[in-house]
C-alpha cells in the first residue's frame, strides 16, 4: 500500500479540503491469484482515514482475461463491500447501462455515486437521458439553452408525427 499512500497524502496535502478527493482501485485482479476484495477493504480503510472522500472502485488488473462473474454491474458488488466494510463512500461501475438500474445501484445503498465508461462512450449524454427517464420527461437537468428548446421541438414533433419523406408539411399557417 506504501506507494499510494504517499501519493494520496501528497495530494490531500494540497487539494483544497472543500474539493472532492476519490481514489479509483482496481478492486479485484483480473486473476483470482492477485488483489482480493478483502486487500481493497483494508486499502479503503486508511485511504478514508488520510481524507479520501470516495473510493472509486473498479477492477482488472494484472492477468489475462477475467476470471471473475460478468453480468450487468458486475463490479457494483465489490463497490458494495467496501462502503459497507471500509465505511467510506463508494463509486460503483461495471456494464451499467440503464437509468433504472444506476438509480437502483445508489438507492439500494450499493454506491453512492455510479459511472460509465462503455456506455458513455457509445452515449455521452447518458446523464441526461438517464435523467429524462426518472424524471417523466423533464427536460430540467439539461443545460438553459437546450432544455427549453428541446421541450418546445418534442411538442412540434407531436403535432408532426413520425418523418415519413422530405415533403415539408405545414403544421400552422404562416403569420405574415
Ligand atoms: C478491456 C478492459 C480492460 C480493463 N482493465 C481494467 C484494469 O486493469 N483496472 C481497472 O480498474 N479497470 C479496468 N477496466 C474497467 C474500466 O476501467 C471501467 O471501470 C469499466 O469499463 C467501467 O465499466 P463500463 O465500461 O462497463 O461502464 C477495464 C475495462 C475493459 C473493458
Amino acid at each position: 500500500m506504501r506507494f499510494p499512500l504517499e501519493v494520496v497524502a501528497a495530494v490531500r496535502a494540497v487539494w483544497p479540503a472543500d474539493l472532492p478527493l476519490f481514489v479509483r482501485v482496481s478492486a479485484v485482479d483480473a486473476s483470482r491469484d492477485g488483489t482480493t476484495i478483502e486487500d481493497t477493504v483494508a486499502f479503503s480503510r486508511v485511504l478514508k482515514a488520510l481524507g479520501v472522500d470516495a473510493v472509486h472502485v473498479s477492477g482488472g488488473g494484472v492477468g489475462a482475461g477475467w476470471e471473475h462473474p460478468i453480468g450487468y454491474g458486475y463490479q457494483v458488488p465489490f463497490a458494495a463491500q467496501v462502503r459497507a466494510e471500509a465505511d467510506v463512500p463508494t463509486v460503483a461501475v461495471g456494464l451499467i447501462v440503464d437509468a433504472q438500474q444506476a438509480e437502483a445501484v445508489v438507492a439500494g445503498g450499493q454506491a453512492d455515486l455510479v459511472a460509465l465508461a462503455r456506455e458513455a462512450q457509445d452515449d455521452p449524454n447518458f446523464a441526461l437521458h438517464a435523467a429524462r427517464e426518472l424524471t417523466k420527461g423533464s427536460y430540467d437537468a439539461y443545460p438553459v439553452q437546450a432544455g427549453p428548446r428541446l421541450a418546445s421541438r418534442d411538442r412540434m414533433l407531436d403535432r408532426l408525427g413520425p418523418w415519413t419523406g422530405p415533403d415539408p408539411v405545414l403544421v400552422e399557417e404562416p403569420t405574415a
